[in-house]
């Protein structure tokens, strides 16, 4: 399974990349609003930090506009995947980025439907928001099982990318149910090392070694 980590914080993104679990990075608008920096500028030193996908999401809802803005977009890097809303003009451009071999992740996704559409318009990424789902009180994780499911059916080649991923359960269930990758914000991720059962343990062999007067090195 791929971690990707949810963030425009190049600080962030450069800490992360050294733990070698990182896999890629998914942007949103909120993400770079909240990075308080010029978009292109950004996604290109999110690039240089890692070869994996880096999602950058177009901001037009008509579709000759958004295609444009996704041009320009993957000029920004080789490892650039345009992220396109999952509208009607999403998926049509999604499609024409596609058949030109760019990586287009479609976002925005809550139903399993809406999932099939995108696996067919030949998204590489489809981004079901499951804490999204939870909060109104559905079952997001569902629908990453329905997701799954549909995609096997037919040999899809379409990613499932499990996002608005809020603690280290939604992890483990994605795992479990085959996703290919979870995109969490850093927290998350420095969250999924954690168990007291470890700290605890390591806290009582330090002080047993410590008896011992020995050192390795
Ligand atoms: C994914 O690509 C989105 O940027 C993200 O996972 C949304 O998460 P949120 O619902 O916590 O904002």
């Amino acid at each position: 399974m791929k971690f990707f980590v949810d963030t425009a914080d190049v600080s962030d993104i450069r800490a992360l990349a050294d733990s070698g679990l990182l896999d890629g990075v998914t942007t949103n608008p909120s993400l770079i609003a909240k990075s308080g920096r010029k978009m292109a500028e950004v996604i290109a030193e999110i690039c240089a930090l890692t070869p994996g996908p880096v999602s950058a999401e177009v901001t037009a809802t008509d579709a000759e506009t958004m295609l444009r803005e996704g041009q320009y977009l993957r000029g920004i890097a080789a490892n650039v995947a345009v992220k396109v809303p999952l509208t009607e003009a999403g998926l049509k451009v999604c499609r024409a980025l596609a058949n030109d071999g760019t990586k287009v992740n479609v976002t925005l996704c809550f139903s399993a439907v809406q999932a099939l559409l995108a696996a067919k318009a030949g998204a590489a990424f489809i981004s079901p928001f499951v804490g999204r789902l939870d909060d109104i009180g559905q079952d997001g994780m569902q629908l990453i099982a329905d997701t799954v499911h549909i995609y096997r059916n037919y040999g899809f080649a379409t990613e499932v990318l499990v996002a608005s991923v809020r603690h280290p359960v939604h992890v483990l269930q994605a795992a479990k149910l085959g996703a290919h990758v979870a995109t969490m914000p850093p927290a998350t991720i420095r969250a999924l090392y954690k168990h007291p059962l470890t700290d605890r343990g390591l806290e009582a062999f330090l002080a047993d070694w410590k008896k011992t007067g020995q050192s390795i090195l």
